[in-house]
């Protein structure tokens, strides 16, 4: 049985964005050996939002998947799928931008990305490793980077550009002198950090609210078992018979975001799409709403007294 994902308007050329996406990064990066058959099953049961990125090394099975199930007919055209990739911050530099993307394209076989995001507001040198050295922290030249995004546009490779991980106060910044506004802001959203201010903040300024780890990330370098764990959770996916991870998925849905969650589990990929048919109650959103609120994320890889920020609250711009 395929199930049908609602989908959202958002950006300013209003494309729809489909609100359960499949994310395809798998930790430890680079480990995607089944990739191919996963995606093509995730096709089948319905999913039609892919999310990836350069750093994933996720975006040649994707791309795969995605020729195959052309072949196959699953879907009837490439327009039927939404494909999010990401540019990684060593390629954060203006000349950089475009030749990334189509990299990226090249490793996906398309000739356009439903939406392009920036993967940090960090810049690196373009030499440095996925863990990067203090000497490859460089600054971020937002203004700079954004015109490189921009010009993915102007060149029919993006339909729509955006940013992930990017505080208040950095996002009002980049609408200040933006031509193209970003259309998204990809941030780490469960109910064990809800995002609150970040999302009153984006519904303000009309940028649309990408919620990834969901179910906390658990078992990534940058997740951990803080929601999976969570009592008042277990409490309610126990009373209403749904797992916590559906209660997770349908909480993020019903706040309005669209939702980035992985799964490589078939029987698990299917449960996640079960959030559709059922809503929570007024008191199970007000006891999601007093869970106690911790950053999940904190990319100490990126925190150098050397680099551009020399603390994690420097970096969330205090937003912590
Ligand atoms: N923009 C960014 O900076 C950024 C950062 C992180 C992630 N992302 C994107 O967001 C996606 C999702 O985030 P994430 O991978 O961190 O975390 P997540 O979706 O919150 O959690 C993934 C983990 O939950 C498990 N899981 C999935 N469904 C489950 C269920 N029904 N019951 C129990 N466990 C379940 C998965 O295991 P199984 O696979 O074994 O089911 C996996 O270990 C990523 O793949 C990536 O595409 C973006």
């Amino acid at each position: 049985m395929a199930y049908n994902i609602p989908q959202l308007p958002m950006g300013s050329n209003g494309k729809s964005i489909p609100l359960l996406g499949f994310g395809t990064a798998e930790y430890p990066l680079g480990n995607t050996e089944n990739l191919k058959e996963i995606v093509l099953r995730a096709i089948e049961l319905g999913y039609r939002h892919f999310d990836t990125a350069a750093v994933y090394q996720s975006e040649k099975p994707l791309g795969e998947a995605i020729a195959e199930a052309l072949k196959l007919g699953l879907v009837k055209s490439r327009d039927d799928l939404f494909i999010t990739s990401k540019l990684w911050c060593n390629d954060a530099h203006r000349e950089r931008v475009v030749p990334a993307l189509r990299n990226s394209l090249r490793n996906l076989q398309l000739e356009y990305l439903d939406l392009y995001l920036l993967h940090w507001p960090m810049t690196l040198r373009p030499e440095a490793e996925i863990l990067p050295k203090e000497e490859d922290l460089l600054p971020f030249e937002m203004e700079s980077v954004w015109e490189g995004m921009e010009e993915c546009v102007k060149l029919g490779l993006a339909k729509c550009i955006g940013v992930c991980n990017f505080s208040c106060k950095k996002l009002d910044k980049l609408l200040a002198t933006a031509k193209i506004p970003p259309a998204v802001d990809q941030v780490e959203m469960n109910p064990v950090w809800q995002q609150k201010k970040l999302r009153e903040f984006c519904m303000e300024k009309g940028v649309h609210v990408s919620a990834y780890s969901p179910l906390g990330g658990r078992g990534t370098a940058w997740g951990s078992n803080r929601v999976m764990d969570c009592e008042v959770l277990h409490q309610i996916a126990t009373a209403r018979g749904k797992t916590i991870a559906q209660v997770c998925l349908r909480w993020a849905y019903e706040q309005g975001v669209s939702v980035i969650m992985k799964s490589f589990n078939y029987e698990r990929m299917e449960q996640n799409l079960r959030i559709f048919d059922w809503s929570l109650s007024p008191e199970e959103l007000q006891k999601i709403s007093r869970i106690p609120q911790v950053r999940g994320c904190t990319l100490l890889g990126f925190i150098s007294n050397k680099g551009p920020y020399k603390s994690i609250e420097e970096f969330w711009d205090g937003e912590i």
